[in-house]
């Protein structure tokens, strides 16, 4: 099955149950996909009920489309997101992406856990994406290009849109949420970074390193989407702090940041619905 046929496919079989057309795409890093059971949910698509689609396997990845609105704002939520560490070809990990796009997503607001690479962050810190790197992880656009979705070269010059990071911005300062901005960059995972690998991506660049969001974001850019994204420093990455990783230290860490991180998200699609 081709990238085209799949992507076609996985759409017409869950289009009867897209309750209303989404203006903006939310999704759910590690930890932090409670934010969808707090809402009023109006529809609940697991990944599992669409034929040929892949499952969410990580930890703290639940697996379904959730669609809510936010202050009025329909909203499709990807409650877990699908992870190239977790076996599947790139083209599997946008899919979904590109599914919320053809639902009719302008906007899309990606957020994850990750290790924190820039010395003067802390754990627990919200970083906005400023920008990220993706050179260690294959592009999800290799292959055949999708030309309904987009241009067989897409510019990456401003991934993170300009308006929507001042949403961000202004919703940080009402709700008196220190705001770290930067560059994340993408390993494959699943294994944390070794203390060299997190210093070469700090030597790039890099603010925070990860397992995910950049290939989404690429994906999104591609087809036309404004994209943006908030990283949650879960921890320190391998020899920034003195501590080795877990991944319960990340889920924890994310549970207990859930109600902050919950306004900030919401406060900035709030904001968001307005442009
Ligand atoms: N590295 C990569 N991914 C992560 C980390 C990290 O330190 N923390 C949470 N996700």
């Amino acid at each position: 099955m081709t990238v085209e046929d799949k992507l076609v496919s996985c759409f017409k079989n869950l289009e009867a149950h897209i309750p209303y057309k989404p203006k903006l795409a939310l999704v759910l890093g590690s930890g932090l996909g409670g934010l969808a059971e707090e809402l009023e949910v109006d529809t609940v698509i697991p990944y599992a009920s669409i034929r040929n689609f892949p499952s969410s396997t990580a930890p703290g990845h639940k697996g379904a489309f959730v669609f809510a609105k936010i202050s009025d704002i329909p909203v499709v939520i990807m409650q877990g997101r699908i992870h190239y560490y977790e076996g599947y070809p790139m083209a599997d990990v946008v899919l979904p992406i590109r599914i919320m796009k053809l639902m009719g997503a302008e906007i899309l607001f990606l957020t994850n856990a990750a290790g924190g690479a820039n010395k003067s962050f802390t754990a627990g810190d919200f970083m906005m994406l400023t920008d990220h790197i993706t050179c260690f992880v294959p592009s999800p656009l290799i292959g055949k290009n999708l030309d309904t979705l987009g241009v067989r070269f897409p510019d990456m010059t401003c991934v993170y849109d300009k308006e929507l990071r001042e949403h961000i911005t202004a919703a940080a300062d009402e709700l008196h949420i220190p705001l770290k901005t930067g560059v994340y960059c993408q390993f494959t995972g699943p294994a944390y970074e070794t203390p060299q690998e997190v210093r070469l991506a700090g030597l790039l660049g890099a603010d925070a390193v990860g397992m995910s969001t950049a290939v989404e974001a690429v994906a999104a850019r591609h087809a036309g989407m404004r994209v943006c994204a908030i990283s949650f420093i879960s921890n320190l990455a391998a020899g920034i702090g003195t501590s080795l990783l877990n991944e319960q230290e990340v889920l924890d860490a994310g549970k207990k940041a859930a109600p902050l991180f919950k306004q900030l998200v919401l406060n900035s699609i709030t904001r968001m619905g307005k442009c």
